[in-house]
């Protein structure tokens, strides 16, 4: 990623947020690449109903990840507004930057431990855009971690579709951890259909694996599903 970011081949970044990124995001930090500042950087979702400033909201984790440590402006990070009144327009808004941006060049993804990518759950169409949706119930225990209580976890989300993510040019997911095996076995070998969401990443000319021993335990080596 450094050197697409160095040579000019990802002028887009798509960028995940979550505990899975956070070693590429210190990673991009030092030593800082001279060309990031031509980096425009999309994110993949954000919580509806948190107030601006709360730790967990996207934008906040993305400015204290990545913007403010490089120094970046802040006008290149592209985050929907989880508190738009217009959750629509705001969807539709972000889908025009994205195409006015020349669309992705490189996804960063990770993957939920129910096998969804961005915040699309189980049930999502492959050819769904950016939209207003629901949490699943597994994602807001998953995500527990980060808040207070279980209550606190938003319910609901904006997050770009997987049509959306599947039209960037290249993709990076990443998964680490026992709890990230079946979802990686799932999307990899099991069957491509809307309940596991990451098996669409399958009908991408360009997508990368990086994960762990224990996010890889329950792959097969007899071959996929197709
Ligand atoms: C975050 C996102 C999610 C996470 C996934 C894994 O922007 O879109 O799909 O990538 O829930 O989260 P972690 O990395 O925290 O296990």
């Amino acid at each position: 990623m450094r050197a697409g970011i160095e040579s000019g081949a990802v002028r887009v970044l798509g960028v995940a947020t979550g505990s899975s990124p956070l070693p590429l995001y210190r990673a991009i930090r030092a030593p800082r690449p001279q060309s990031i500042d031509d980096v425009e950087f999309f994110a993949l979702d954000e919580y509806v109903g948190l107030p601006p400033g709360h730790p967990e909201n996207y934008r906040v984790f993305l400015e204290r990840e990545l913007v403010h440590p490089l120094g970046l402006d802040p006008a290149r990070l592209h985050v929907l507004d989880g508190g738009a009144a217009d959750p629509d327009a705001e969807c539709r808004g972000f889908e025009a930057a994205l195409g006015a941006a020349g669309g992705v060049d490189l996804q960063i993804l990770g993957i939920g431990s129910n096998g969804h990518i961005g915040f699309n759950e189980p049930g999502s169409s492959p050819t769904s855009r950016t939209r207003l949706t629901a949490l699943a119930e597994r994602t807001r225990a998953d995500n527990a971690r980060f808040f207070d209580t279980l209550g606190s976890v938003p319910t609901h989300c904006l997050t770009q579709g997987l049509g959306t993510i599947l039209e960037a040019r290249r993709i990076l997911l990443l998964a680490s951890g026992p709890g990230k095996a079946e979802a990686v076995a799932r999307a990899v070998q099991g069957p491509v259909d809307p309940a596991v969401p990451a098996s669409y990443l399958r009908d991408h000319p360009d997508v990368t694996l990086l994960i762990d021993r224990d996010a890889a335990a329950m792959l097969t080596t007899e071959g996929a599903h197709r």
